[in-house]
């Protein structure tokens, strides 16, 4: 495989979706056994699910959490994490990136192990299987502090998103079917910007911005693909 040496480079963006996590055996969301083909977001996985049902919303995320916490961080995200100065912005709430040392860590998408209160705007950290609580000290559900369907994008997030991006000179995408915006939008962001552009998936997700496309597994593809110094 060519290889790319990333000191050559000043500016590497990391941009991860569903498949960075799969062969550390985290389901991704679409595809043969995507977890929208069990479970319907429109009843699992939305505000107005939650607002109906909020015990089933968050029942549905407890169950991710036990599975999240059955699995560990591959080979790639190791790689990831050993290169320092380099930006790690992610579509995954799994905290996978995280748990594998990478610092700093953009999460688009929110992340399964922080809840919220939209009464009183508390929000907290709660990295375990079981919720510490299912409610608020106000009285209120704790609702996951995840960005679902029809959710919109924390503003400070995307400005910061967009900032780096629009600044990098190389923009390594892995493991998103590029079917979410605006995330789908963030390779055109980076080419346009003048960034060089690759792609990591087993099935490349047809965008045409990037310059190269690696048609492999992240937990395969990674560790070949870059010079360490
Ligand atoms: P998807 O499930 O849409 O796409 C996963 C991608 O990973 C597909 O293109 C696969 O081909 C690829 N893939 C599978 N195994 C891989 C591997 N071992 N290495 C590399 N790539 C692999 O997931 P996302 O694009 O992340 O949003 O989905 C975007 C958003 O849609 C998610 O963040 C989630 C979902 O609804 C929210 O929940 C808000």
């Amino acid at each position: 495989m060519e290889t790319i040496d990333l000191s050559t480079y000043s500016r590497t963006v990391f941009f991860t979706g569903a498949g960075m996590s799969a062969e550390s055996g985290v389901p991704t969301y679409r595809g043969k056994s995507g977890i929208w083909k069990d479970y319907d977001f429109e009843t699992y996985a939305c505000q107005k699910a939650f607002d109906s049902n909020p015990e089933k919303v968050l029942h549905f995320h407890k169950i991710r959490r036990r599975a999240v916490l059955d699995c560990h961080p591959h080979e790639g995200h190791r790689l990831i994490a050993g290169m320092p100065g380099t930006f790690v912005i992610t579509q995954n709430i799994d905290g996978m990136h995280q748990r594998a040392g990478s610092q700093g860590v953009i999460e688009l998408h929110g992340s399964l192990w922080r809840l919220r209160c939209d009464n009183c705007r508390m929000v907290k950290e709660d990295y375990n299987q079981e919720y510490e609580s299912l409610k608020c000290d106000c009285g209120n559900w704790l609702r996951p502090d995840i960005i679902w369907f029809g959710d919109m994008l924390d503003a400070g997030v995307m400005h910061k998103v967009t900032e780096i991006i629009a600044s990098c000179d190389i923009f390594i995408s892995i493991g998103t079917s590029g079917r979410v915006w605006p995330a789908a939008g963030f390779p055109s962001l980076a080419r346009d910007s003048g960034a060089y552009c690759i792609e990591i998936n087993p099935e490349p997700s047809g965008a045409t911005e990037y310059h190269r496309i690696i048609q492999g597994e992240a937990g395969k593809v990674l560790p070949e693909l870059f010079i360490t110094h």
